[in-house]
């Protein structure tokens, strides 16, 4: 049997993280230019299914992995989903997006995962149950995810999201550019989220009007994007970075990548993903990129990736 690749996105979020957990709406878009590939290929039997991390140097065997081993996990969920035995394999995984910062990568890496596993059994899983299966282990990595990471990570296209609510595709009437930059601290959705509860559980009235001005901002963001009024993103991407300061996910080396990016010319920019660390978005006219690219590296931006968000 010849060997088998399949591959995920990763994701940003343009706006509504954290919110989002609590019923208001976000949009994300993929990041198709930062994939994790999988590629399976036949074991000798009795070997069992084997999923070897290259990048992490780990080697998982799924017989007998915990239970809360993410990789183990995707893989008993394609299989139980299935009702098929585990093949004899042996599944390489490498991802390009970073781990812990607020690009997706768990999700990505699930969904490579389902699919690839998925293949090699003779079989194509429709998007939404990839999404679902991914959506569960999501749960692992952090106990109340919304489901906008394995929503737009599984069906590759910007997503307006409302946790619980079928995703709602929408359209992008002119493309844009984001730049992604990393501050290369490392930050586990996980505890950014649990650490939100708390603040939330403290401070009901408070947090819930950060939550709807998020909400309503993702409203807006849609609106001009449906409209092609890039430029009209700007001031609610910043705003959104603000709110996301308030409720504590922010650090002054996040705050310093989004100030450099607007100082070189982008229009606008935010921390993106759970916080606490990982990458900040900024919205650059096309002039710009190579200015503020290298503005973010001069503030200390460990890596930074263009991306065009396009036309749907
Ligand atoms: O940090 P990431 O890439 O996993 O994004 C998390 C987004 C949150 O809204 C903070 C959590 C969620 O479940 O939606």
């Amino acid at each position: 049997m010849p060997d088998i690749t399949r591959s995920a996105p990763g994701k940003v979020i343009l706006c509504g993280e954290h919110s989002v957990v609590y019923g208001y709406p976000a949009i994300a878009v993929p990041v198709s230019g930062l994939r994790a590939r999988a590629t399976i290929s036949a074991a000798p039997s009795g070997s069992g299914l084997r999923i070897v991390a290259a990048d992490l140097n780990e080697t998982v065997q799924v017989k007998t992995a915990l239970p809360t081993h993410p990789l183990a996990a995707i893989a008993r969920g394609v299989l139980a989903h299935l009702a098929l035995p585990e093949p004899d394999a042996t599944l390489t995984l490498r991802s390009e997006v970073p781990i812990a910062a607020g690009l997706g990568s768990g999700t990505t890496v699930s969904v490579a995962v389902a699919r690839a596993l998925a293949a090699h059994l003779g079989q194509e899983l429709d998007t939404e149950t990839v999404s679902a299966l991914a959506y569960e282990v999501e749960k692992i990595h952090h106990g109340t995810p919304s489901g906008i990471d394995n929503t737009v990570v599984a069906y590759e296209r910007p997503v307006y999201f409302v946790k619980g609510q079928p995703p709602t595709p929408f359209t992008i009437h002119t493309p844009f550019h984001l730049l992604i930059a990393n501050s290369g601290i490392p930050s586990a959705t996980r505890h950014t989220v649990a650490a939100v509860r708390q603040r939330w559980e403290a401070n009901r009235a408070t947090y819930e009007a950060y939550f709807k001005r998020m909400g309503d901002i993702a409203d807006a963001a849609r609106e001009h994007i449906e409209a092609g009024q890039i430029k009209h993103l700007a001031p609610l991407l910043d705003e959104n970075h603000a709110l996301l300061r308030d409720i504590g996910v922010s650090l002054p080396v996040l705050d310093q990548l989004v100030s450099a990016a607007r100082e070189a010319g982008a229009w606008g920019a935010k921390l993106t993903g759970g916080g606490g660390g990982g990458n900040v978005i900024a919205l650059v006219p096309p002039a710009h990129i190579e200015t503020v690219t290298a503005a973010l590296r001069q503030a200390g931006a460990t890596q930074v990736w263009h991306t065009e968000v396009e036309s749907h």
